[in-house]
């Protein structure tokens, strides 16, 4: 299997301390990857990092072998249409409305699309991701929940082959998480590659191949899911860790 994100070495550290140590880990073409662990261990800084959205300090990120931090112009595009994040706090914009939101990732990756096109995608993605409410208000209307929908939509508007998903069922009621889950396995089968982050046991043993758990700053184990959950040892230190 091909590695399409690779990092080598990668750290990370603000000004309290070092987040990640030089982390060393491949993320296959394909494969769904569930990064777990206790909370403050670095998921959310190796995933931000992994999608190139934080910059590491120490080694480096390959897409597909290529350094994202070096990327030349064109390549960025590409990696930035061909990817998608769903971020913990959803990271809406707060002084746009939620069609703008969604409007801005078609405008960029998509400039030949006409403003008729760019409505049916919108309204065909957040009626997808279950979102039916109107759609020129701003985020702080929604509820936590609500705009989770909303981030889901966004990541899925450019159709990506690489998603990273942060916390992706956190504040979502059983009804959603379980669409959410529905849209995460149809990408799966068109060979989506998928990074994400979750806490829920249920969701990470429907849909993860491989399981990474990271802690203070680094990969503490990493092995397929069927391995650590038919080993004792390991499936009581991956419940311990997601009790922490
Ligand atoms: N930019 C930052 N500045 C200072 N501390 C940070 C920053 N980003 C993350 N941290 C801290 O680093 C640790 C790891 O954060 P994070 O990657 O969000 O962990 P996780 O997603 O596993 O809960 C936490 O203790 C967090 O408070
Ligand atoms: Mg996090």
């Amino acid at each position: 299997m091909a590695a399409i994100i690779e990092l080598k070495n990668a750290g990370f550290s603000a000004t309290e301390g070092r987040i990640l140590q030089g982390v060393t880990v491949e993320f296959y073409e394909g494969r769904t990857t569930a990064i777990v662990g206790p909370s403050g261990g670095g998921k959310s800084t190796a995933l931000k990092i992994s999608a190139g959205l934080l910059v590491p300090d120490q080694g480096e990120v390959l897409y597909n072998g290529i350094n994202i931090n070096t990327m030349n112009r064109s390549e960025n595009l590409d990696f930035r249409r061909e990817s998608a994040f769903v971020f913990q706090d959803s990271a809406l914009w707060a002084n746009q409305n939620l069609y703008q939101i969604l409007e801005l990732p078609l405008r960029i990756h998509y400039p030949q699309m006409t403003k008729d096109e760019r409505t049916d995608r919108i309204n065909a993605v957040t009626a997808e991701v279950g979102y039916r409410k109107d759609l020129r208000i701003r985020p702080a209307l929604l509820s936590m929940g609500e705009q989770k929908l909303i981030g889901f939509a966004r990541a899925l508007l450019c159709n990506p082959t690489l998603l990273f998903l942060d916390e992706w069922t956190e504040s979502l009621d059983e009804f959603s998480a379980d669409r959410l889950v529905k849209i995460v396995k149809r990408k799966q089968k068109e060979g989506a590659s998928i990074l994400f982050v979750c806490h829920d046991m249920r969701i990470i043993k429907d849909i993860a191949d491989y399981i990474v758990i990271i802690a203070d700053g680094t990969v503490a184990f990493q092995e397929t899911k069927e391995h650590i959950l038919n080993d004792p040892e390991l499936s009581n230190y991956l419940r311990m860790g997601m009790a922490l």
